[in-house]
């Protein structure tokens, strides 16, 4: 018999850098959680998406830290072995560090998750500090930041311009200097993306952002083909879960009405 696969850490993830690439994907609950450590992945990110796609939110603004928790918690008890992240909401990093060590102290001791992501560039850099230094593992996520989508007033690309794709760089060595194990790149322009990846020496996750990042990250309901609505056109969507949905529910009412199920 084969030895089970070792649990995936920060710690692994890092040294993967410069092989294949890695992969990544959300998911919000048990049964998704399940099927993503069986399909092998590196990484399951309870991301704030959540909002948007399981709770039928308008965007990741309104998503708490105790959704997030609760969300968590669920993928966490199916102990995968790909890493746990979980997503740090909305202003949540912004507040004083004794909030915001509380905040992922809750994520981590509370909901079980292995590692937490945090939204923010350079300026945010002394917060991620002291939380790597008080043993929390930092994810960063620049780019394309949702959470300020209120402020942006739109979802944009990034590093458009020489000046966008330098403040990517800034940000991207402000993260790493600070400890994050990784990088989340959003719906950053593909040259750019280059240049953030070889501006650090940790691993680059991209989402939207082209083919030269260390691994991938979607959203599990857009790669699923589950999404009901608008999904970004960089998707691909891999399965059409969302027919399979549909015919079996389908196949169920009709079954139910006809006097078909419950066989007698
Ligand atoms: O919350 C989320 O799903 C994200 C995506 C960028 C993967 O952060």
């Amino acid at each position: 018999m084969s030895e089970p696969r070792a649990k995936i850490t920060p710690h692994t993830l890092r040294q993967r850098r410069g092989g294949e690439p890695l992969v990544a994907i959300t998911a919000y609950d048990a049964i998704m959680a399940h099927y993503a450590d069986a399909a092998g992945v590196d990484i399951i990110l309870v991301g704030d998406s959540v909002g948007n796609t399981a709770l039928g939110l308008e965007s990741t603004v309104p998503v708490t830290l105790d959704m997030i928790a609760h969300h968590t918690a669920a993928v966490a008890r199916t102990k995968p072995r790909a890493l746990v992240v979980a997503d740090v909401p909305f202003a949540e990093a912004h507040f004083d560090f004794d909030h915001v060590l509380r905040s992922c102290q809750r994520l981590l001791q509370e909901a079980g998750a292995d590692a937490v992501k945090i939204e923010g560039g350079e300026s945010l850099a002394p917060t991620i500090a002291r939380l790597v230094d008080a043993g929390v593992p930092v994810w960063g996520h620049t780019g394309l930041m949702p959470q300020q989508v209120k402020q942006l007033g739109r979802y944009k690309k990034f590093g458009l311009t020489p000046k966008e794709t330098d403040q990517l760089i800034a940000d991207a060595r402000a993260l790493e200097a600070a400890g994050c194990f990784a990088l989340l790149l959003e719906m950053v322009k593909p040259a750019a993306a280059r240049a953030v990846v070889d501006a650090v020496q940790i691993p680059v996750i991209g989402i939207g952002s082209g083919a030269d990042c260390d691994g991938q990250i979607l959203v599990c309901t857009d790669a699923l083909g589950l999404t009901p609505g608008y999904v970004p056109g960089f998707v691909e969507k891999f399965a059409d879960a969302g027919a399979a949905y549909r015919e079996g529910l389908a196949a169920y009412t009709q079954a139910v009405r006809g006097r078909a199920f419950p066989r007698p």
